[in-house]
Formats: structure tokens, C-alpha cells, sequence
């Protein structure tokens, strides 16, 4: 007859197997459970940063129109400002004649430098790092977005 300390080998082993397997299942349940609790919080992972290159060189006071973004040239440099309205996301148009960025939606209004100037849209436009394109690829600018 066995006593209690001495088990057999093979049964200690079935326990750490079993201890090690609901230690498994404990994890998948809460990353389960976590996830959508993270999404509903409002958590995002951190996303790579996507890089537009703009062909094109405007003279200063000049501007490029892209699907996400405006690039400006001023005398201190360019900087590009978003084209997503900071209300409910519609895409902003360029109105050249009075410098501003409106909204079609619902007629927010943003400076070029991306400041709200009015309508329902409550904060500025997000800007983006523009920087020269590298000798080699030729002329044009590499936005960060
Ligand atoms: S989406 Fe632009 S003002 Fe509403």
C-alpha cells in the first residue's frame, strides 16, 4: 500500500498536465472576455505609420489635393492638414478663393492650418509631419499619416 507522499509518477505528471491545461483555458477565457471590454473602452493598438509620397513640388503658396490629406506650401515650409471633418468624417474640400477647408456635410469651416473656425465640428484638424522626399526618388514630399 501507498502512502499519499509517495504518488505515482505518471499521476503527478497527469496533474501538472491538467494544472497547466486550466491555467490555458483561464487565459483564453480573459482575453475573451478583455477584448471587447478594451474595444468598448476605447482601446486601440498603435497603428504603423502610413507614408504618402506626393510627387509634385507646389510654389510657394501652393497646395495638393490627396484623398486624405492637403499639402500647403508656405514660405516657412509645407505642412499638410487632414481632409476628414472632425464632426462626423466627411472628406473637407479646398475652397482656393477664400483659403478655407469646409465641410459638405453639415458646413464646418477649418483655416489651412486646420482650425476650426465654425459649425457643429467642435475641434481643430489633425496635421500631419511632411518632409523633403529623398534625392533619389526625385522631386515631391513624404507625408506621415
Ligand atoms: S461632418 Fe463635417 S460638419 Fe458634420
Amino acid at each position: 500500500m501507498t502512502t499519499p507522499s509517495e504518488e505515482h509518477p505518471c499521476r503527478a505528471d497527469r496533474r501538472t498536465f491538467l494544472e497547466r491545461l486550466w491555467g490555458v483555458v483561464w487565459l483564453g477565457v480573459a482575453a475573451v472576455l478583455l477584448y471587447p471590454l478594451l474595444r468598448f473602452l476605447g482601446y486601440h493598438a498603435p497603428r504603423q505609420p502610413k507614408l504618402v509620397k506626393v510627387h509634385k513640388e507646389p510654389p510657394v503658396g501652393g497646395f495638393v489635393v490627396e484623398h486624405d490629406f492637403i499639402l500647403f506650401v508656405g514660405e516657412k515650409g509645407p505642412w499638410a492638414v487632414s481632409r476628414k471633418c472632425t464632426h462626423l468624417g466627411c472628406r473637407l474640400n479646398y475652397k482656393e478663393k477664400e483659403q478655407l477647408l469646409l465641410c459638405p456635410c453639415h458646413q464646418s469651416r477649418f483655416t489651412v492650418a486646420g482650425r476650426r473656425i465654425s459649425g457643429p465640428a467642435r475641434r481643430d484638424l489633425p496635421t500631419f509631419g511632411v518632409a523633403r522626399m529623398a534625392e533619389q526618388e526625385g522631386k515631391g514630399y513624404v507625408v506621415t499619416l
